[in-house]
């Protein structure tokens, strides 16, 4: 791997522990102005010391995230699609250049495989790491599956797989049972996604089991913006991933944390 592409990647995942706890906020890309990120800056720029790494969009990066911010940025460059029309119906949104200019440490895309649209999103990926490459820029590939398969180790599995062969530097795929199996599979680094939003507890345990089977981290959204503490959240999932601590001792301090206000 050559040094300017290895140098990103070592913003995103630290090379102290090898891990990585990312944000994730892009989600008002097909969804508009979700639950928590109504203002993503009133909620977000709080959590920026605590981020690893942000994902987001170049809209919400230029008018939300003060350009003083020494957080790694990972641009969602993916879309063209909504909540109300197909959502594998993705095309590229912002050129390489464009990326390089906002000073980003990699870009990232979806891929949705068993989908309508499955040619389009791997054409996608393999397009983007031609582009990416010349830039020795790193590309995240998002694993999604057809609205009929299950987020089981075998799908789940499968798309990781295909990211990887295809030159993706590395993927967020979600937690499953026998999840070890896609992460065995995977020939490069895996993040996992949060998910819908669960209690505190809940997801501390989703990131816990994720860790303990093999990612390097979680790129996690719904359940630190939308945790009734935010801030408390993210510290306490930030004690899972590089302390290795158990699930009770991160959801103390997350108690502990949401009660000092
Ligand atoms: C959707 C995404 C989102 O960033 C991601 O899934 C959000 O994370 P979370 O599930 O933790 O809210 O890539 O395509």
């Amino acid at each position: 791997m050559s040094w300017g592409l290895q140098n990103r990647l070592n913003r995103i995942i630290r090379p102290d522990t090898k891990r990585t706890v990312m944000l994730a906020i892009d989600h008002g890309y097909f969804l508009g102005p979700t639950s928590g990120l109504e203002e993503p800056e009133k909620t977000i720029v709080p959590l920026l010391p605590h981020a690893d790494a942000l994902m987001l969009t170049r809209g919400i990066l230029r008018q939300c995230i003060p350009p003083t911010s020494n957080t790694p940025i990972v641009l969602r460059v993916s879309g063209g699609s909504s909540i109300l029309g197909k959502l594998d119906n993705e095309g590229i949104t912002t050129s390489i250049q464009e990326a390089i200019r906002l000073n980003v440490s990699a870009v990232t895309l979806s891929i949705f495989v068993g989908a309508e649209h499955e040619k389009q999103t791997l054409m996608n990926l393999s397009q983007l790491v031609n582009e990416a490459e010349a830039y020795d820029t790193p590309v995240l590939a998002v694993t999604a599956v057809g609205k009929d398969m299950g987020r089981d180790a075998r799908y789940l599995g499968l798309c990781c797989r295909i990211a990887a062969e295809l030159g993706a530097h590395f993927v967020k795929t979600y937690y499953c049972e026998d999840f070890e199996q896609v992460v065995t599979g995977c020939p490069v680094p895996i993040v996992v996604a949060g998910g819908k939003k669960t209690p505190e507890k809940e997801a501390l345990e989703l990131a816990h089991n994720a860790i303990q089977q093999g990612a390097v981290g979680v790129d996690m959204g719904r359940n630190i913006f939308q945790s009734e503490a935010p801030h408390a959240m993210i510290q306490a999932v930030r004690k899972i991933v590089h302390k290795n601590a158990s699930v009770n001792e991160a959801y103390d301090l997350f108690q502990t944390l949401k009660n000092q206000k």
